[in-house]
């Protein structure tokens, strides 16, 4: 498991391939290396855990067209059939949230681009970087981050099995 650091690092990277202009990557490099807190927030031990989803279709938002479906019969996704977990498909977060819905919303914080974890007890999305929050509908809840953050249509199959990510 990567540190968080490493995992800034990563994306940076990622971000990197994709062309980003100096100053863009700046920005980044700054926010990873100066506007880190001093001291984490603890994870709250009621919230569901991060793992990768099996996702067949067009996960990375950068590419074009989101449109990935998520077959909820395989064990790494079998878990959002539970209230409160979540999965991550490329650059997508993926949440059964509290009112029984399912949110899929672009895991990069628009503040330094930190990841987003769902937080069942809160009923939000928590930014991992700095601790800025995002509402499942993608508005900010709590700055750091000012502008919010792009949220995907979801459909569940009438059996329950598959959901659908578009956008
Ligand atoms: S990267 Fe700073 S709050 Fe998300």
């Amino acid at each position: 498991m990567s540190t968080p650091t490493e995992a800034a690092q990563s994306r940076a990277a990622f971000l990197r391939s994709l062309g980003l202009s100096a100053t863009v990557l700046s920005a980044i490099y700054f926010g990873i290396a100066c506007s880190k807190p001093a001291v984490s927030p603890a994870p709250d031990p009621t919230d569901g855990t991060n793992s990768e989803a099996l996702a067949v279709g067009a996960t990375d938002p950068f590419a074009g067209k989101i449109d990935f479906t998520l077959d909820l019969t395989k064990p790494d996704n079998a878990k959002l059939k539970t209230v409160g977990q979540f999965v991550s498909a490329g650059l997508i977060v993926v949440a059964h949230v509290k009112d029984g819905s399912y949110v899929a919303m672009l895991s990069v914080c628009t503040h330094a681009s930190g990841s987003l974890w769902y937080r069942v007890s809160q009923n939000d999305f928590r930014c991992q970087d700095h601790g800025g929050l995002f509402t499942t509908d993608g508005s900010v809840k709590l700055a750091p981050p000012k502008q919010a953050v792009k949220i995907y249509s979801t459909t569940l199959s009438t059996d329950g099995n598959s959901l659908r990510v578009v956008g």
